[in-house]
């Protein structure tokens, strides 16, 4: 759907279709750049990693392993628990292989923090992120990210992936929503 689809609750757009799938490019450029003559396998994180491993995947010009993880750390609502449990793990064995963990977005950092080091624990030869959407003022765990779509201001964001209570993930823009939805 369209932000015109759901427009009463949302504040603003904050990116478009159009400029998250600009961005996307420039990241999976970016990545193509880096990993020249490496195999490479990205890991979505899901579910709202969904939409950006899909355009991203195809933004490359080159092949590209794809497998994903599901982790819970939120509940249903808009705060982090902290607790963070593997639901659905890797199918592929990533001991020497070169690993991008591909997600959504980072708030609190403690999913990713978490992930980066059980990844890291299983010998890969390298392990880095890619995040469309990054909230500094959020972050209470350091996490070493190395491609950041774009870092955005500490409010709860919808569409592209992003929910709020499994709605607004099929939303094509990103936007804020608007307080009336979850009073
Ligand atoms: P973190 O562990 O706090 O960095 O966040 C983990 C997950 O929380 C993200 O991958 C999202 O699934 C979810 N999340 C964090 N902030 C938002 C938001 O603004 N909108 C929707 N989901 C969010
Ligand atoms: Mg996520």
């Amino acid at each position: 759907m369209d932000a015109a689809d759901v427009s009463d609750d949302l504040l603003h757009v904050l990116y478009t279709e159009a400029q998250i799938q600009d961005r996307i490019k420039e990241m999976a450029a970016d990545i193509e750049r880096d990993y020249e003559g490496k195999e490479l396998l990205i890991v979505g994180i899901l579910r709202g990693a969904v939409m950006v491993m899909a355009d991203m995947a195809r933004s490359f010009h080159r092949h590209v392993e794809m497998d994903w993880m599901a982790v819970s750390s939120y509940g249903s609502g808009t705060k982090s628990s902290g607790v963070v449990r593997i639901l659905k793990d890797l199918d592929t064995d990533i001991s020497g292989r070169h690993v991008v963990i591909v997600d959504e977005i980072i708030d609190t950092g403690l999913t990713l923090s978490w992930l980066t080091s059980n990844l890291s624990s299983r010998n890969p030869a390298s392990v880095e992120i890619a995040t469309l959407l990054r909230k500094p003022e959020a972050l209470q765990m350091p996490v070493d990210v190395k491609y950041v779509g774009w870092d955005i201001p500490n409010e709860f964001v919808v569409g592209y992936g992003l929910d709020y209570r499994e709605r607004y993930r099929n939303l094509r823009d990103i936007g804020t929503l608007a307080p009336h939805v979850y009073s």
